[in-house]
């Protein structure tokens, strides 16, 4: 494989990683930002909820934009916006240009939630191209990961908020950089017409032998009309668009950013008083988290789609029970019972709605609206992200932790309820499939089966 190919993936996926990074810091930097200014409990929640509602934002316009610009100068505007915005939270004089400055990384965080990887994958061959999009799930615990550490290092050095934000300016301009070096997608070529250098561009990224006929790949599936922002809304797309903007919500409103955003809030609250214990364990938080979505990409094409979801959600549900459960008291066995629910909460999303949500979302659509559709169901995602994070204290002050979360427990259920009824099973099926039964009208939850005659050709080709 030219280095060439490895080095688009790396760059392009610091996007994801500084997605993970700037939601992750946050929690940590909140601590110290509380101490700079006697923030309201309003103002809070807009400081954390701002990122979200820029990424809204950037995820309704992205599609548009990257098929206009281009992935390349859309992902280095991406690294700029970054950037932009790293300095005026960095250099803020109150907490409204805090917040400015956490819109602008919102903003960049959502066009990058989805040209980044679509870069990688109209980059690299296509033989390696499904297990990108996990990927990118994991570059996105890897920042959050690397933001807890970060948290952590500065609760035990008492350092600033300004320094925490700071590093953020790293990735962005490894990511800035990085894009100045690398080609413009040969697929966007084509469809600017401009075969020639799309040509030149693969020759740098494929074997010879594989150019021409890829080329040709590419000016065929181009010759699909992408359809209409009106489109999306046809009669037999309908049910895929509902599910995709449905499982952009159920993967919020589980409550995963609670967690995520305010652990060591939680860990307070169930006991752990010390705050540097209280990020340490959130760090734990960030290492399992990693390591449940690399066990993920591993057994998702294996075990498939539906159990990983319907078991990860149950065990949500579980653990989120207990979780509120261990609010009543806190005996050092409530305590601990505490920690561990969090921790296999964490393990259960990893595996399910975590790694599931954005391969399905991939895999659900059919090509001539997957970008509107796609953008729609990001779209939902961090709508439902902010509302569920920039309500939570309120929701804890009005309702207590305990009947917080099991709020939280009853989205799951209703969560497992929807998945069993209507989640697809689309391990090892090939997209066309999926859209050809899409097509017939099958229900939701069969358009991933493969009709027995094409299992025979596929067992007969491969005789
Ligand atoms: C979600 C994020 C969440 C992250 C946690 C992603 O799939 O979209 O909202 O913070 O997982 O790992």
């Amino acid at each position: 494989m030219p280095a060439v190919v490895y080095r688009v993936s790396f760059i392009a996926a610091l996007a994801g990683l500084l997605f993970g990074f700037d939601t992750g810091i946050i929690s940590g930097a909140l601590l110290f930002i509380q101490k700079t200014y006697a923030l309201t409990i309003g103002t809070e929640e807009m400081i954390v909820g701002s990122v979200l509602l820029g990424a809204m934002v950037g995820a309704l316009c992205c599609g548009r934009l990257t098929d206009f610009y281009g992935r390349r100068r859309m992902i280095l505007f991406v690294a700029l916006l970054f950037i932009m915005g790293t300095a005026i939270a960095v250099l803020a004089q109150s907490p409204l240009q805090i917040i400015g400055g956490r819109l602008l990384i919102g903003l960049a965080i959502g066009i990058g939630s989805y040209s980044a990887p679509l870069y990688i994958a109209e980059m690299v061959p296509q033989e390696i191209r499904g297990a990108l999009v996990s990927l990118n799930q994991l570059a996105i615990t890897i920042g959050i990961m690397c933001s807890y550490f970060i948290n952590y290092a500065f609760t035990t050095t008492a350092g600033s908020w300004r320094w925490m934000f700071a590093i953020g300016f790293i990735p962005a301009v490894l990511l800035g950089l990085g894009m100045l070096f690398l080609p413009e997608s040969p697929r966007w070529l084509v469809m600017k017409g401009q075969s020639q250098k799309a040509r030149n561009i693969l020759t740098q990224l494929r074997s010879p032998t594989h150019v021409s006929r890829e080329l040709a790949d590419i000016e065929q599936s181009l010759s699909i009309k992408q359809a209409g922002f009106k489109a999306v809304f046809a009669r037999w797309i309908r049910p895929v668009l509902l599910f995709g903007i449905t499982l952009g919500f159920l993967q919020q409103v589980v409550g995963i950013n609670t967690i995520i955003y305010y652990a060591p809030t939680i860990f307070n609250a169930a006991g752990f008083h010390n705050a540097s214990s209280a990020i340490l364990a959130t760090v734990g938080i960030g290492i399992v988290n990693v390591l449940a979505t690399i066990f993920a990409i591993y057994i998702i094409d294996k075990v498939g789609r539906r159990p990983l979801l319907l078991w990860g959600i149950a065990g949500m549900g579980i653990s989120l029970a207990c979780l509120s459960f261990s609010f009543h008291d806190h005996s050092a066995m409530m305590r601990w019972s505490a920690f561990a629910a969090i921790f296999i909460y964490i393990i259960a999303f990893a595996v399910s709605l975590g790694a599931v949500m954005w391969l399905m979302l991939s895999e659900i659509f059919p090509l001539e609206v997957r970008g509107t559709a796609m953008s729609l169901a990001v779209f939902s995602n961090w709508f439902w992200n902010f509302a569920v994070s920039s309500t939570f204290l309120t929701l804890v002050h009005a309702l207590g932790n305990a009947r917080t979360f099991l709020m939280y427990v009853v989205m799951c259920g209703i969560a497992f309820v929807i998945c069993y009824y209507f989640a697809p099973e689309t391990k090892g099926v090939s997209l066309e499939h999926i859209e050809n039964n899409i097509r017939k009208g099958l229900p939701l939850r069969l358009i991933g089966v493969v009709p027995a005659a094409s299992l025979q050709e596929t067992a007969t080709d491969q005789n």
